[in-house]
This record gives C-alpha cells, sequence and structure tokens, in this order.
C-alpha cells in the first residue's frame, strides 16, 4: 500500500468513528432476566442509625448539631457525647472505660412520611461544649449504636482554616457524584464545614435521591459539618421547600419567619457564613439581611444560596435576586467578600464586583467588592457562556472548591474530580477593609477553563494554555496517523 493510500485508510477509519463496540455480554441478556433493585428498598430506613450528619444549629465554637434515621419502630433515640480519647475509654466495656465521662442526651424525634417511606428522625444539639476540642459522639436507641464519629469544635477566635464549596450534586448522585466529594474530602480532610449551593438531589421529594446522597458522601457527614441551602430541585413538590428538608438537617431557625432552616447564618474563626433561600422571599431575606451584614465583627464574610447573581449562561438569569440582594452586598460595611452559588450546572467566577463598576459593562479592577462563584458538582454539565462578568469560565467538568482562611488571606482553589487545579486567586485584605484580588496560575486539564488570557479571549492576565477536547483529539489522531506512516514505511523497507 502506498503512503497516500495507508493516510486515507486511517482518514476513512477516524471519520467512521472506528470499528463498532467489542460485543458487550450485556447485549445478549434478556433484561426481563436480569432483576432490578427498587431504590425505595435499598434506601428503607431500619434499626440501625443511618443518613448521620453534622450540621451547626447554633455557636459553632459551643456546639454542634447531630441528625440521624431510623425506620419507625424505634422507642427511644439517644446520642452519647464524650471527650475525644486516644483509647476506646467512651465505650463500656472498652479499656479505660468511664462512665462518668460520657454524656447521654435524648434526642427530638420527628416522623417523615414521603416518597413512599416512613421514616424517623432524630436530632441532637450538642451544647456547652468547649471550643477547639475534639469529642466523640454516637447515636441510637441504647442497643443498636451507629460507629462512634469525631468532630472538633471551632476555636472562638479567628484561627486558619479550611472548607469545601460544592456546586449542584443533584444527577448520577451515587454512581458520579461519590467520586467528586471523596476527592475533596481527600484533598481537605480536616475540612471544617461543606457548603451545599443548593440542588442537593434532583427531585426533593424523592427518598431514594436523599439515600444516594447521604450514602455517596457516607461517614464524612459524620464528621465534618455541613452547611446545606436549598435549590430550585429542593422545591419540586406543592408544598415548596421538601419535606425531607427540615428533619435531616438541624440548622439555625433564626431566619426571617418561615424561612427557619433554609436562611441562616454561622461564625466560625472569623468568617460570618450566611446561607440565603433564593427560591423565594427575597425581599424579606434582604431586611433580615441588611442588620446581619451591618452587625457583623468577623473579618471575613461568605455568602451562600442556589441561582447565581449573574448567570455563566445567557438566558439564565436571576434579575430577582440581583435586584433584592446585590445592593445589600454593596452596602455592607465589611463589605461581602465572597458568593457562593450554583444552578447553572457550568463554572464562572469573577473579578472583585459593584454595581458601579459592573454596569458599564467593563471589568475595571475595584479593591472593593465581592467575588461571585458559580460551580457545578455532579454529572449534569451545560454548555458554558463567555459573558464580560467573567474572570474565569469552563464548562464539561464535575468540580469541587477547597477553601482556606488564615488571617488577612482567603485563597481559594477549583479542582476537577480528577484533582486537577482548575481555577485560584487569593483575596488579601487590606487595612481599610478592603481586598486585593490575586489571580492564582490555573492549570487547566483538557476540558478546563478559559481565562482572560486564553486564546481569543480579550484582556491580559495569567495562566496556562488551553487545549480544548476537538483539538486534543486531533493531536492523538495526528500522532496516530505518523506513528501509522513511520509503520508502514518500516514495514515496506523491511519487505524489500
Ligand atoms: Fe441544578
Amino acid at each position: 500500500m502506498s503512503l497516500a493510500g495507508l493516510v486515507a485508510v486511517i482518514a476513512v477509519f477516524r471519520l467512521s468513528g472506528g470499528p463498532p463496540l467489542a460485543h458487550r455480554p450485556s447485549d445478549t441478556a434478556p433484561a426481563a432476566e436480569v432483576a432490578r433493585s427498587d431504590p425505595r428498598q435499598v434506601y428503607r430506613p431500619g434499626l440501625l442509625p443511618d443518613r448521620v450528619i453534622l450540621t451547626f444549629a447554633g455557636d459553632p465554637a459551643t456546639s454542634q448539631a447531630v441528625t440521624w434515621r431510623t425506620d419507625g419502630s424505634l422507642r427511644s433515640a439517644v446520642a452519647e457525647l464524650a471527650l475525644a480519647t486516644a483509647g476506646p475509654g467512651f465505650e463500656k466495656g472498652w479499656h479505660g472505660y468511664d462512665a462518668k465521662a460520657v454524656r447521654s442526651l435524648p434526642a427530638r424525634s420527628e416522623k417523615l412520611s414521603a416518597g413512599g417511606v416512613e421514616a424517623l428522625y432524630h436530632s441532637v444539639n450538642f451544647t456547652g461544649l468547649t471550643p477547639r476540642t475534639r469529642y466523640v459522639y454516637r447515636v441510637g436507641d441504647g442497643t443498636n449504636w451507629s460507629e462512634w464519629f469525631q468532630f472538633e469544635t471551632a476555636a472562638n477566635t479567628p484561627e486558619p482554616f479550611g472548607f469545601i464549596y460544592f456546586g449542584d450534586a443533584q444527577n448520577g448522585i451515587r454512581s458520579l457524584w461519590s467520586r467528586v466529594a471523596r476527592g475533596a474530602y481527600s484533598d481537605m480532610p480536616k475540612a471544617r464545614f461543606i457548603v451545599h449551593a443548593g440542588d442537593l438531589v434532583d427531585n426533593g421529594n424523592a427518598d431514594a435521591q436523599w439515600g444516594e446522597w447521604h450514602a455517596a458522601a457516607g461517614w464524612i457527614n459524620g464528621m465534618v459539618p455541613s452547611v446545606p441551602t436549598p435549590g430550585n430541585h429542593e422545591y419540586t413538590g406543592p408544598k415548596g421547600l421538601t419535606e425531607h428538608w427540615r428533619p435531616q438537617f438541624t440548622l439555625p431557625d433564626h431566619g426571617p419567619a418561615g424561612l427557619q432552616e433554609s436562611c441562616y447564618y454561622i461564625d466560625y474563626q472569623g468568617v460570618r457564613v450566611i446561607a440565603l433561600n433564593s427560591n423565594e422571599k427575597h425581599a424579606e431575606q434582604a431586611a433580615w439581611l441588611g442588620p446581619v451584614l451591618a452587625d457583623n465583627p468577623n473579618r471575613w464574610t461568605v455568602v451562600t444560596f442556589h441561582h447565581p447573581v449573574y448567570s455563566p449562561v445567557a438566558g439564565r438569569d436571576n434579575p430577582a435576586v440581583r435586584e433584592a440582594w446585590r445592593k445589600v452586598f454593596d452596602a455592607a460595611p465589611r463589605g461581602v467578600d465572597l458568593v457562593l452559588q450554583g444552578h447553572d450546572h457550568t463554572y464562572g467566577r469573577s473579578g472583585l464586583m459593584r454595581e458601579d463598576n459592573t454596569l458599564s459593562g467593563t471589568q475595571v479592577q475595584t479593591q472593593r467588592g465581592t467575588v461571585y462563584a458559580v460551580s457545578v458538582s455532579g454529572a449534569k454539565l451545560y454548555a458554558g457562556g463567555d459573558l464580560p462578568w467573567m474572570q474565569r469560565r469552563g464548562s464539561g467538568a464535575q468540580l469541587y472548591q477547597l477553601i482556606r482562611v488564615d488571617g488577612d488571606e482567603l485563597t481559594y482553589e477549583s479542582r476537577t474530580a480528577r484533582g486537577d487545579l482548575y481555577d485560584a486567586f487569593t483575596l488579601r485584605k487590606r487595612p481599610d477593609g478592603g481586598n486585593d484580588l490575586l489571580e492564582g496560575e490555573a492549570r487547566p486539564g483538557p476540558d478546563g477553563p478559559s481565562g482572560s488570557d486564553a486564546p481569543g479571549a480579550a484582556g491580559a492576565g495569567e495562566g496556562g494554555s488551553r487545549l480544548d477536547g476537538r483539538s486534543a483529539w486531533n493531536a492523538v489522531a495526528a500522532a496516530a496517523i505518523l506513528a501509522l506512516v513511520a509503520f508502514g514505511v518500516g514495514w515496506a523497507v523491511r519487505g524489500r
């Protein structure tokens, strides 16, 4: 075969998409012979506690809430709490056991009958705890117990710490979100909490989806508290916020009337973290938010909610959210440093933004303002947009974010499900209270984000080169052609 002929054959092979997929055993198995598990059976409650999850219902320095689930047959639910010791002396029958060291606390139990499943949800808020102290706890009925989990209370003064932020988990939760949840935890195992910016599941009333969500993060939820806020997919039923929300998350109820446990804040070692519910009552939350931002002794302020103030995708704008809340953020005496959002199943991140420098449509880097981020952790991925507000943009990747606060510095990293760095920046507090924004070195992978420095993008900046999926494939195809040509030449030469 001539070289030209060889190249032509390869080209036809390439255009045809290659050979048909290899024969798979499943192709021949009649579907009827394969039993399909019923998710409602898989995630049925039992005597043994499941869906064990830590949240904050009060001051993280002196309290820690836990919630869990059992079936309806339970007569009494209880949590045990002790100072964490190196040995197992907090459990009867084990070395060094000291009954006086263990506190036993009765749970508040409520019945939830939803999605075809009846269950009891139990919660205890451990209070009167010592700041910056490690505790162990277990939950159960006195006979059937969870394992012992360990957590640490916050310091009651600013101290360095890190936390995780997830955009929508929502789809493919067990099969595909689990990798992201576990990857984030393995990158930051000492994270002090996990922010979930709404759409934790696709159908907020489907108990089995909550089963997947709790199973995907598993025991991580028993050790690292969650800071959840509801998305529109937690509002899929006729009653508004899913009936699962309040039983399974024990959260502060200091929000506006009707928004208890979905609009709240916590103070954690110098950071005020505010969760808003972007699904309803925007004006009421704006009125509540003003004083929460004005009377704020913390150096840093992070706000999270579901629907973005600035959407990364044209046609998915949320003017009601922006008009109600942006001016409240801008008016905050200490500012809002970072806003963490979801909803758009793609990635976008701003520079420092205030209303007065974004209306012009130009990216003026004022030294006051808020960084807005939109991210996604689950498997449903939309095409990304390219709007003027976006300092970084990207699509096609499941992501998690690791955020660290240390004195006058807040560092932010977005990473892909593989663990690759996707976006990074640092906020540095100036003495006047404003921030300097230092863009980080993003090293995007083949499906990584484009920055302001990407080919074809306006403006200058830093960052790596970009290779999109199509050009990567073309490079692979070209390399294969060259290899085959070389092989063909060698074969032809040897054949002489
Ligand atoms: Fe979503």
